[in-house]
């Protein structure tokens, strides 16, 4: 059952420490039952409130959001998902610190305040490379020399998996190329241009594929190895998949759908060809966890382990309020 949640015009000065979710249905997401179970774990002494905003909202809107939050004394911070690009974009200038990535990535998933100053961090890059990390081998794209990423979905979690996965700093672990396929032109000429300003020499292709048949040839045609992606939303968002059941995918190749609830057709896809074709299959529940837990670290300024008993309990506790 939702929650009742605040909107840009209902806002109002919170009587205890507060932390925000700005989303668009956030009355209810499963993070209503997580976070107050999280919290007494934690030890944080704060409540969780949602602020529904339509897509695409008004730049008054974004703006009052983000002078709300910064002027309430108890208004500790936010998770900021589905307006992270237009909320970055309408009121960027709010913040007195913007951190490398949000720069970078021209939006923000995290407000926190830091020393009486309002900061903003995209916390993709992290909690995707947390996520990725917990399910890669390390050292298995040198195994597989010429394994590549097919990520379906130019949206801002491919931008954010392609900058962990082609790190120079990552040596020769690295894919040999980075695929992205997108059913439209804009989001891939936007990729295009974070990508050119990566420190990196890992190829990067773009693919306009408006039909799941185009992106069953890409993927059909990947060697031993590569990594498929879901970042399309298809399952959840909007039913489907972005394959066909014809879709053949890689010998020892890894699968990742981004979400972890929802008609997961591209999930069922991947399991009925997992042990024939030797798959590794994830969803997208690690992601979730460690999206939220990157946040609250930041916004509560507290360390919470990525990895080990410590995050496994906080999994557990998530899993035990579904
Ligand atoms: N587990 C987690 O905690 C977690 C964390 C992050 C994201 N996610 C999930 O991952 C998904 C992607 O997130 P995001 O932030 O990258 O989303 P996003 O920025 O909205 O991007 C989604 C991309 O997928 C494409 N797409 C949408 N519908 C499609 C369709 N019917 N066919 C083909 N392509 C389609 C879009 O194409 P256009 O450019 O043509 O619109 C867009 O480029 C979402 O469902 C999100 O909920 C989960």
């Amino acid at each position: 059952m939702a929650v009742p949640t605040f909107t840009a015009a209902t806002l109002a000065p919170a009587p205890t420490p507060t932390f925000y979710f700005i989303g668009v249905t956030t009355g209810s997401s499963s993070i209503q039952r997580v976070f107050p179970a999280w919290a007494e774990h934690l030890g944080l002494d704060a409540v969780l409130k949602g602020i529904d905003l339509p897509l695409h909202a008004p730049a008054a809107d974004y703006r009052r959001v983000v002078q709300f939050i910064r002027d309430d004394p108890l208004s500790m911070g936010a998770l900021v998902t589905t307006h992270k690009i237009d909320l970055y974009q309408a009121a960027g200038d709010l913040f007195d610190e913007v951190d490398y990535f949000a720069r970078l990535m021209g939006e923000t998933s995290c407000i926190s305040k830091r020393d009486g100053r309002l900061v903003c961090h995209a916390k993709d890059p992290i909690s995707s490379g947390l996520a990725l990390d917990s399910f890669i081998p390390a050292g298995h794209w040198q195994r597989y020399p010429e394994a590549t990423v097919v990520s379906m979905g130019a949206g801002g979690s491919t931008i954010a998996i392609s900058w962990h996965l082609t790190q120079v700093a990552r040596g020769a672990d690295r894919p040999a190329r980075f695929i992205t396929a997108n059913r439209s032109q804009p989001r891939l000429d936007h990729l295009r241009q974070v990508h050119a300003q990566l420190d990196t020499d890992t190829p990067f292709d773009y693919v306009l594929n408006p039909s799941p048949e185009g992106n069953d040839a890409v993927v059909g045609a990947q060697p031993a190895g590569s990594l498929v992606i879901n970042a399309t939303g298809l399952g959840k968002d909007a039913p489907g998949s972005p394959l066909t059941d014809a879709v053949q995918f890689p010998v020892d190749g890894l699968v990742w759908e981004l979400n972890y609830r929802g008609d997961l057709i591209f999930l069922e896809q991947a399991r009925a060809q997992q042990a024939a074709r030797h798959l590794t299959v994830e969803d997208g529940w690690v992601y979730f966890l460690h999206g939220w837990t990157q946040v609250i670290g930041e916004v509560f300024h507290i360390d919470i382990p990525t990895a080990g008993p410590g995050f496994e309990a906080l999994s557990q506790i998530a899993r035990n309020t579904r």
